[in-house]
């Protein structure tokens, strides 16, 4: 028997996230947005691609929550997304609203569910998805590290002239301007990428990624990227469904690894069938892991704004 997806926001990420899921056809899925008819016209247009692409898996978009029943996974897209001039923190106190009333009506009605979060500001929203759901942590999940890593291979791959398969690296900490691009732990064919490109261009790289979102913004203008951002989604979502057991950078819920607790922070995790079945705690240097704290209170700073609202 297929899986069941629910997707919730029919927008670039999420609609682009149903499609992906949809040609996987190991899960049916469920799309819902609050836009009457949208998620309904997107969820058939893709249904209708089934005999094209060879997928048997079905489809359905609604604004209501009724149909999310019993749903094995569910991915959270929902809220505004970030324009020109403003950063994934200008998004706070709209999406945190938003992710709260979404959270309450899938968890209910999917009580067993492994949720995933991609609603900006990632980290906050993830420890907002865990409060309001009461689900154990390592059912509450957030993606940011996977999209973020696949930005500073697909640079590494492209600086060095090498298949991005053979890039292994991490992108840790928050998902924001402070995200911790890792260099120790990165390897390119087996070899410390630090051996192959000097200190001052792997910065550049280092930076490029950091700002990778707002590069696409200030392209787009209207809005975020979505193709990237889906298809990490889904490199979670398979590892998820399949029982893969991937180490993938995923936001977690910290209690004491990389000496930090109680929030949401970017770290190596194991997923499987379970959700989070393991945190890894990576020997980064000094001033990585002096970076990973930095990019931790900046999340922290997030928490107390919410908390006083
Ligand atoms: P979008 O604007 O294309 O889609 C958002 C959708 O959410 C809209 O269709 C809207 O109608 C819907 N929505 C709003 N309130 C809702 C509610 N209460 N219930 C159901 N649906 C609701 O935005 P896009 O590009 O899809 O981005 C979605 C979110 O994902 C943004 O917050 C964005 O910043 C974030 N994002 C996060 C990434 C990450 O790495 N974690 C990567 C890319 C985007
Ligand atoms: C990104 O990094 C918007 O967070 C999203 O592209």
């Amino acid at each position: 028997m297929r899986q069941k997806i629910t997707v919730v926001g029919a927008g670039n990420v999420g609609a682009t996230t149903a499609q992906r899921l949809f040609e996987k056809s190991y899960a049916d899925i469920v799309l819902v947005d609050i836009v009457e008819g949208l998620p309904q016209g997107k969820a058939l247009d893709i249904l209708e691609s089934g005999p094209v692409v060879g997928s048997d898996a079905n489809i359905i978009g609604t604004n209501t929550y009724e149909e999310t029943s019993n749903s094995d996974i569910i991915v959270i897209t929902s809220g505004i997304a970030r324009k020109p001039g403003m950063s994934r923190d200008d998004l706070l106190l709209t999406n945190m609203k938003i992710v709260s009333d979404v959270v309450d009506k899938t968890v209910s009605k999917s009580p067993d569910s492994i949720v995933v979060i991609v609603t900006n500001p990632l980290d906050a929203m993830a420890q907002q998805a865990l409060k309001v759901s009461g689900f154990p942590k390592q059912r509450v999940v957030g993606m940011a590290g996977v999209l973020d890593t696949a930005r500073y291979r697909s640079f590494l791959a492209e600086e060095l002239n090498v298949s991005v398969d053979v890039v292994q690296a991490y992108v840790l900490g928050g998902h924001g301007d402070t995200m911790v691009p890792t260099v120790g732990p990165t390897t390119v064919g087996g070899i410390p990428v630090a051996d192959l490109i000097p200190t001052k261009r792997l910065e550049e790289i280092v930076q490029r990624t950091r700002d990778g979102g707002a590069e696409i913004v200030a392209l787009l203008k209207t809005g975020s990227a979505y193709y990237a951002p889906s298809a990490s989604i889904v490199e979670m979502i398979d590892s998820i469904v399949l029982d893969k057991k991937l180490i993938l950078p995923c936001t977690a819920y910290l209690e004491g690894e990389y000496g930090l607790n109680g929030l949401y922070v970017g770290v190596p995790v194991k997923l499987g069938k379970s959700g989070i079945e393991h945190i890894y705690e990576f020997d980064l240097t000094d001033s990585e892991l002096q970076s990973l704290h930095k990019s931790a209170e900046s999340v922290k700073e997030l928490l107390e704004i919410m908390a006083g609202n």
